[in-house]
């Protein structure tokens, strides 16, 4: 149960990740085309990115189109390149007022010329902000990510930069697409689905996984303050017990026992 008195302004996780989903069921329960759910989902876009920085969060995460992606119509295919585009030129005057980074990762090898050339220039205008991480995840999967990894591991090893033997969690995380991104502390998920759909495998290791209901173009504060509420009110255990967690001696504990 969510507790509406938790103070979610104590516990705003340090890195959000976002699986958006449910622009095309928006759109076609409106008798709409799928294209103009996803317009509708980029104002949503914009409200958790601002909202995001407005409450300290300082890493944003949001998966935008995946690696299977690509194997929707072309059209649609076409309309989600012209529109990343399209966003990422209109939101850079946010992200310059409001001193956010943005960065990109997937496999942007696929994407589409024109579309790289916003990516660059837009990642290269906003390379010095601080405040907050934009991370869009694009072209991306989870699993193409570590193999991308291992690749780049192994070339390491040819290259007599490293062994075998030294490979860690660790190391291996600096081959990763944004190794000094921490990991996610909560994920959410709209639309009422409970699949991690090939999103950050390496690094939802340990977070907090919220399903929202709400479809992505509906996604609205009050549901993103219900979903961070939801948060405050889990117990993170990384493997421990509670009393570990909650700093009790169990030593001592079992001891009077
Ligand atoms: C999420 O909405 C946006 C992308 C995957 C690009 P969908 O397009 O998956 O919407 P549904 O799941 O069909 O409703
Ligand atoms: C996940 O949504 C990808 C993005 C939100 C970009 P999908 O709609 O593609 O995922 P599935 O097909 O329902 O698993
Ligand atoms: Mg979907």
């Amino acid at each position: 149960m969510v507790d509406p008195t938790a103070n979610i302004l104590t516990v705003i996780p340090k890195h959000i990740a976002v699986i958006m989903d449910g622009n095309g069921r928006w759109a076609t329960s409106r008798g709409l085309v799928r294209s103009e759910g996803h317009a509708a989902g980029a104002r949503s876009v914009r409200m958790l990115v601002e909202e995001c920085r407005r409450r300290g969060v300082r890493y944003l995460t949001l998966f935008s189109f995946s690696t299977e992606n690509w194997n929707r119509p072309a059209l649609e295919v076409e309309f989600l390149m012209k529109l990343f585009e399209h966003h990422l030129k209109s939101e850079l005057e946010l992200m310059t007022r409001n001193e956010i980074r943005l960065r990109v990762i997937g496999d942007l090898s696929k994407l589409p010329k024109s579309t790289l050339k916003v990516v660059n220039e837009v990642t290269t205008a906003t390379q010095h902000f601080t405040k907050m991480d934009l991370v869009l995840a694009v072209s991306y999967g989870g699993r193409e990510e570590i193999l991308n990894a291992c690749r780049k591991f192994s070339c390491a090893v040819r290259d007599g930069a490293t062994t075998p033997e030294k490979l860690d969690e660790n190391l291996f995380r600096t081959f990763l697409y944004a190794p000094e991104v921490p990991d996610p502390d909560l994920l959410i998920r709209t639309s009422d689905e409970a699949r991690i759909s090939n999103f950050l495998l390496w690094q939802l290791a340990y977070s907090e996984l919220v399903i929202s209901k709400v479809l992505w173009p509906d996604f609205d504060r009050t549901e993103f303050d219900r979903c961070l509420a939801e948060f405050a009110g889990r117990e993170r255990r990384f493997g421990l017990t509670d009393d570990q967690v909650d700093g009790v001696d169990s030593a001592a504990q079992t001891a009077s026992q």
